[in-house]
């Protein structure tokens, strides 16, 4: 269960990791709203993973709102980041 948990992750992060080496010579407010949008759209994507999921995995559902979680912060962070409350 942690391995495939980490292994999501780690493919979330690598992803991220190359998305933001593109950006790194666009302005950082531009990057950063990017980053919040592309947030917004994972948080959409494990929302409507957890839903499905619903009570036929729980075991699956749980470590899908352990990374939702782990998004919404992110988005709180960028967001946060654009209106200077860092
Ligand atoms: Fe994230």
């Amino acid at each position: 269960m942690r391995g495939r948990e980490t292994s999501l992750c780690s493919l979330s992060q690598s992803y991220g990791q190359h998305a933001n080496l593109r950006k790194a010579e666009e302005s950082p407010g531009r990057m950063i709203r990017e980053n919040l949008i592309a947030e917004r759209i994972a948080i959409d994507t494990y929302r409507e993973i957890v839903r499905y999921l619903g009570e036929k995995d729980v075991t699956t559902r749980r470590m899908f709102e352990e990374i939702l979680a782990v998004e919404e912060e992110h988005a709180d962070d960028m967001a946060d980041l654009l209106e200077g409350r860092e």
